[in-house]
């Protein structure tokens, strides 16, 4: 990879400039940080696990009419993507109560929601990602009123469709964090798509019967056993993680 121009490295991925025009390649490593970098560690194979999943979630999506950022895996840690103008904010998506909604509200996590959430968080690592209204995204001109409603019936669709693919495995979507992009495209200017990634990184999975945490919570709160439940996941999605051709 080191022939390849960065772009920018964060937490869990380098992204690179792409191969083709207005592309980009996104690196998936074995980082894993938590509570905005405090906690650092590795996931062995993490990367490469996570890299198979947002391949088959963001086809499978695209196949129910969400567009996506993503064009094609080119390797065991690397997917080509369109080049977009990232959204600053963190769609969030709660089924069930867990994580800082329990936190924040005094409540016991598993709590199932009579209805989902959809919240937002600016994407600001120095500020802590703080949880911020629509008003308040709206009037500080983060992103259009059109935008905003269409990020929040694209992730309600994108929650719907989840929540059975993964039940359908036995594993409860407890909830989610997404982020959007505006895809330049020569005749209607842009438009928004579906970016980033969507893993165990990035959402909390629950196995129905063993109520067995089966995300990222394993290595922020010390439970152990990460790797095998990513590994777990990736098994149930029918992925094979059969080293291809690690570099
Ligand atoms: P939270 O309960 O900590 O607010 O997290 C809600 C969901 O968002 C959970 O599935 C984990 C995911 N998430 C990220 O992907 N990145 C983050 O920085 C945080 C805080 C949460
Ligand atoms: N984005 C957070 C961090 O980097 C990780 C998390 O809790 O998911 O620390």
């Amino acid at each position: 990879m080191s022939d390849k121009e960065v772009l920018y490295e964060g937490k869990a991925k380098i992204l690179y400039k792409g191969t083709r025009p207005n592309t980009i390649i996104q690196y998936f490593k074995d980082d894993a940080t938590a509570f905005n970098n405090v906690k650092k560690g590795t996931i062995a194979g993490k990367g490469i696990i996570n890299n198979k999943i947002t391949e088959l979630v963001m086809i499978r999506l695209s196949q129910l009419g969400i567009p996506t950022h993503f064009i094609e895996r080119m390797s065991d840690r690397e997917q080509l993507c369109h080049e977009v103008e990232i959204i600053p904010l963190e769609v969030i998506a709660r089924n069930t109560v867990a994580g800082s909604m329990a936190k924040t509200f005094g409540i016991e996590e598993g709590l199932r929601l009579r209805r989902p959430i959809i919240e937002f968080s600016l994407k600001d690592d120095d500020l802590g990602d703080p949880l911020i209204p629509e008003n308040h995204i709206l009037a500080l001109e983060i992103c259009e009123q059109d935008e905003l409603i269409e990020m929040m019936d694209m992730t309600s669709q994108i929650n719907n469709f989840l929540r059975g693919m993964f039940a359908g495995i036995g594993l409860e979507l407890i909830d989610f964090k997404l982020e959007f992009g505006r895809l330049t495209d020569g005749e209607s200017g842009h438009f928004l798509v579906l970016a980033d990634e969507f893993s165990p990184d990035n959402c909390r999975l629950w196995d129905y019967e063993t109520g067995e945490k089966m995300d990222k919570d394993r290595f922020r709160r010390d439970l152990g056993g990460e790797v095998e439940a990513y590994q777990e996941v990736a098994r149930r999605l029918g992925i094979s993680l059969e080293v291809e051709d690690e570099e």
